[in-house]
């Protein structure tokens, strides 16, 4: 579902960090709502070093969370994957203002006044680079997300580009809407609406088979249910609408 409104918090639940593989961490954080749409959230760190982190999407901190990244490692870089997801990452960069700022490439446009020190391919490749691989999903005239491909989890970080929203966490009515909308569960993928935005089909369709040579065998998905077993088969599914 495209997101065009700036996310209201529903709840308050504090969140702490789950280790999803080899040197990568994910935390769920408040469920938000957007155009009154409910979403989970979730943030991801990578420890690039033992002590330096990445954190990717990063979720309203509380001071636990706060105290639990504390015990993992310096926060050194924090990543905006696409312009909706701009939440926590002025508090985070207030609470670590070493850390380097990393946007997608519409996400300034969208936020003049966010604390912004790299856009994210259209700078020099970040130090991470050689670590976590980038590609800005092209052919959205909407959307500017970049996904990521941590090497040593093989994970496949998404953000909005396929959503499986839970259903145990949807009411009735929400469960109806986003199963319409082709994003409930583990036969979610990329919304409809999303979809329509997609004008450059030749562009999204060599993002899709770009991201598909990565060797991944996870998925973080930030909204809903990750993916653990048969993820390529689950990736390939979700986008053919772009590979076909
Ligand atoms: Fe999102």
């Amino acid at each position: 579902m495209i997101q065009a409104a700036k996310p209201k918090k529903e709840t308050d639940q504090s969140a702490l960090l789950q280790r999803f593989g080899e040197r990568i961490w994910i935390c769920d954080g408040p469920r938000v709502r957007m155009m009154t749409i409910p979403f989970e959230t979730r943030m991801t760190i990578v420890e690039l070093e033992p002590g330096v982190l990445w954190v990717h999407s990063p979720i309203e901190p509380t001071p636990n969370l706060q105290d639990a990244v504390d015990s993992l490692g310096a926060v050194k870089f924090i990543v905006a994957p696409n312009k909706i997801h701009s939440l926590g990452v002025e508090p985070w960069k207030k609470r670590h203002p070493a850390a380097e700022v990393w946007v997608s490439p519409q996400f300034r446009k969208r936020h003049p006044d966010a604390p912004v020190d790299h856009v994210i391919g259209a700078d020099a490749p970040p130090a991470w680079s050689s670590q976590i691989d980038y590609l800005c999903f092209g052919g959205n005239i909407f959307l500017d997300e970049v996904v990521f491909f941590h090497h040593n989890s093989r994970t496949l970080i998404v953000t909005d580009l396929i959503q499986r929203h839970d259903p145990a966490k949807e009411t009735f009515f929400w469960r109806f809407g986003k199963r319409l909308a082709g994003v409930l569960g583990d036969k979610g993928g990329t919304a409809i609406d999303l979809r329509s935005a997609f004008r450059d089909r030749a562009a999204a369709r060599a993002s899709a088979e770009k991201l598909l040579r990565w060797n991944f065998d996870r998925v973080v998905i930030a909204h809903g249910k990750c993916i653990t077993e048969n993820a390529r088969s689950t990736v390939e599914k979700a986008f053919d609408w772009a590979l076909r």
